[in-house]
């Protein structure tokens, strides 16, 4: 792309900016202090990140990671107005954080934000919104091979339905896969429209005109499994863990119920590791607890954060503190 044009694509993203959730809260759980080694692991627009560097000291250290090269852009406009040292990792947190554990490193606030930007969302062509007809594409990085149309295109019937179930929480996940399997048999499916059409076509009437879009669950689940989503936060939660110095935090932000298990269950499992039977009167396991758990219940947006910002409505944030 030539200069001109690359700015005036980064011009335009600006324009559809990201609103960080719960940043005062995911700022209270961090209590970062000047002199921190902070990782963000889902930089995004960099709103959080600029949250937290306005707490560093030239004594402190930004490391942030995201998948989506556009991230990049976000993060030199906030390095040239930092003190701070810091740097970019463009790629999986799962794979950046596993390379920190290999160097050693060990840090002591780590946060992710997990999901989509707002920029990512609303970027038409990227293929991630229903509400626009674009290409199927849904990779937040464009170097990996599968895309959308892939899976569409290519998964038998079994497994398809399987992905609407799991990873959309679809009630009707079997019909949609049947007619999927159908309709590509006559075209392969190549844009987002077509989807949402196959969608509506498969539910009955009431579920077809409720108050949100009905392909909401499909593309939600084909998101997770182009990304892979639910295996990268499996991955990365352990190395986090391991990053962290003892007193350090770990926070996540969630958006949907399949994440919010898996951090639930990870938190619980350190704070909780002893696996003797509930009869026995003292612990033989031996398995000492390796983190402990900030926050009882998940933080969620208020009413307020919600009204300006509906897109914070399912967020939940969880925060552990390494022992
Ligand atoms: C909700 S946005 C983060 C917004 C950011 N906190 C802000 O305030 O602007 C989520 C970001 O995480 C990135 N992301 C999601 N999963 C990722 C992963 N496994 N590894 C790296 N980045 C990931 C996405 O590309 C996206 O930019």
């Amino acid at each position: 792309m030539a200069l001109g044009a690359q700015s005036l694509a980064f011009e335009m993203e600006m324009n559809m900016a990201h609103i960080p959730v719960l940043t005062d809260a995911l700022l209270e759980v961090l209590d970062v202090r000047p002199d921190s080694a902070v990782v963000d692991c889902t930089f995004g627009g960099g709103g959080h990140a600029s949250a937290v560097a306005g707490l560093l000291g030239p004594s402190g250290r930004l490391l942030a990671c995201d998948r989506d090269p556009v991230a990049r852009s976000y993060f030199d406009e906030l390095k040239r107005s930092l003190s701070t040292p810091a740097a970019f990792y463009q790629g999986d947190f799962a794979d950046t954080l596993a390379e920190f554990v290999g160097a050693g490193e060990k840090v002591d606030r780590i946060y992710m934000d997990l999901g989509l930007s707002s920029m990512q969302i609303d970027t038409e062509e990227r293929g991630f919104s229903y509400s626009y007809d674009a290409p199927l594409d849904m990779r937040m990085d464009p170097r990996m091979a599968l895309t959308a149309a892939d899976i569409l295109n290519g998964w038998d019937q079994d497994r398809l339905s399987w992905l609407f179930r799991e990873f959309g929480e679809e009630r009707y996940a079997s019909r949609i896969a049947r007619n999927v399997v159908r309709r590509r048999a006559q075209a392969p499916y190549v844009r987002t429209s077509e989807l949402v059409d196959t969608v509506k076509a498969s539910l009955p009437a009431p579920a077809r005109f409720g108050a949100r879009n009905p392909a909401r669950r499909v593309f939600q689940a084909l998101r997770i499994a182009v990304n892979d989503e639910l295996d990268s936060l499996k991955r990365a939660l352990p190395d986090a863990a391991a990053l962290l110095k003892p007193g350090g935090v770990l926070a996540v932000i969630s958006f949907h119920s399949l994440e919010d298990r898996i951090v639930k269950e990870f938190f619980a499992a350190q704070a909780h590791p002893c696996t003797c039977p509930p009869d026995f009167p003292v612990c033989v396991c031996g398995k000492q607890p390796s983190m402990e758990i900030v926050t009882t219940k998940p933080i969620t947006p208020d009413s307020h954060e919600i009204e300006a910002n509906p897109r914070s409505s399912s967020a939940k944030l969880r925060a552990a503190r390494r022992i």
